[in-house]
C-alpha cells in the first residue's frame, strides 16, 4: 500500500522556522528512532510526524558500506516523494556516519543526523576510560574514527561492536523477551579496569535502539556509569533548525504515522507497543532489497 497523507510544499531551510505546521520524517532501520522520536515529539509536540523504518533491510549494521549508501538513498527518496518533510531526521548512527554527504548532495530537504555522543562523553568522564556502544558498522567508520581522534582529548576510547544488541531491543519491543545472560555478554566488554586502577566511567549509546534496554544495560552492568544518550541533543539540533512551538499551536502530543518497507515484523505484541509510543496507525509500502 502506498500512502501520501502529508501533502504539502517542501520548504527551504531559511524558510523552516516560518512553517507553521512542519513535517518531520524520523527515520531507522527500525525501531530505534523511537527514542529519538520521543525527544523530537516532546520538544515540537506540534508537528506532524511521520516515523519511517526500514524494516526490510534491518540490520544496517551488517551491510557493506556502498549497499548501505544506495539503500538509504532509494528509501529516503521514496518517503520523500511520499510525505514532503520540511525535515529529516536520520535517526540511525549506522546510517548517518556514512549517510549523510550524499543525502544532503541528492536532496534539498534539511537533514539531521544522530552521531556517537564521543564530545559529551570525554567531557563527562573522570576516569578518562570511556566506551563507545554501537554496532559493528559505526565502529568501522572513519567518521567515527575521526571523531574519536578530535574530540576523546585526554580519554582512551575503548569500541564495542555489537552485533546482536540492535536486534534484541527489537524484540524486546516486541514483547519476546531476551535473557540476562545474552544481554549481559554484549555489554560485558564495554567495562574496562586500567592497570592503575581506574575503570570505565561513561558508555555512549551510540545505536538509537539501545536506550531501549536501557534499564537491562543498568541492572547488568559490573558497576554504575553513565550512559549518554544523543537523543536529548538531536531534539535541540532540530529546534534550533525550526524554532520553537509558535503561540497558539498545539501543546500536545498528536498520534505519529508509523511506515515500514518489509511490515513482517508488524505482530499484534508490536502494534499495541507502538500504539503506546504515539504511534498508532501503521502502514507498509514494501521495499525489498536487492540482493548484492
Ligand atoms: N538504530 C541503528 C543505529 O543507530 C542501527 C541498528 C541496525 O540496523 O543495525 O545505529
Amino acid at each position: 500500500m502506498r500512502i501520501d497523507l502529508m501533502a504539502g510544499a517542501t520548504l527551504s531551510a531559511a524558510a523552516l522556522r516560518a512553517a507553521p505546521e512542519p513535517t518531520i520524517l524520523v527515520f531507522d532501520s527500525g525501531l530505534g528512532g523511537l527514542t529519538v522520536l520521543e525527544q523530537v515529539r516532546r520538544a515540537r509536540p506540534d508537528a506532524r510526524y511521520v516515523y519511517a523504518a526500514d524494516d526490510a533491510a534491518f540490520p544496517y549494521g551488517r551491510l557493506p558500506e556502498a549497499t548501505l549508501i544506495q539503500r538509504v538513498l532509494d528509501v529516503i527518496g521514496r518517503l520523500i516523494a511520499a510525505h514532503r518533510p520540511d525535515l529529516v531526521v536520520i535517526a540511525c548512527n549506522t546510517a548517518s556516519t556514512l549517510v549523510l554527504p550524499a543525502l544532503r548532495q541528492r536532496f534539498a530537504t534539511p537533514f539531521v543526523g544522530v552521531v556517537p555522543p564521543i564530545k559529551p562523553a570525554a567531557e563527562t568522564s573522570r576516569s578518562r576510560l570511556v566506551t563507545l556502544l554501537a554496532t559493528p558498522g559505526t565502529v568501522a567508520r572513519s567518521y567515527t574514527r575521526d571523531l574519536i581522534a578530535t574530540y576523546a582529548g585526554p580519554c582512551a576510547v575503548t569500541s564495542v561492536g555489537s552485533g546482536n544488541l540492535a536486534g534484541y531491543a527489537e524484540a524486546e519491543f516486541a514483547g519476546l523477551p531476551v535473557d540476562d545472560a545474552a544481554i549481559g555478554a554484549e555489554i560485558a566488554p564495554c567495562f574496562v579496569t586500567a592497570a592503575d586502577g581506574r575503570r570505565t566511567d561513561v558508555v555512549c549509546l551510540a545505536c538509537t535502539h539501545y536506550p531501549l534496554l536501557l534499564a537491562r544495560f543498568e541492572r547488568l552492568a559490573p558497576w554504575p556509569v553513565t550512559w549518554i544518550d544523543p537523543a536529548p541533543a538531536i531534539a535541540r539540533r532540530v529546534l534550533q533548525l525550526l524554532g520553537g512551538r509558535p503561540r497558539g499551536a498545539r501543546s500536545d502530543e498528536g498520534p505519529v504515522l508509523g511506515t515500514f518497507t518489509g511490515g513482517a515484523c508488524l505482530t499484534e505484541p508490536l502494534r499495541a507497543s507502538l500504539a503506546r509510543r504515539g504511534v498508532p496507525s501503521l502502514a507498509v509500502d514494501p521495499m525489498p532489497p536487492t540482493l548484492q
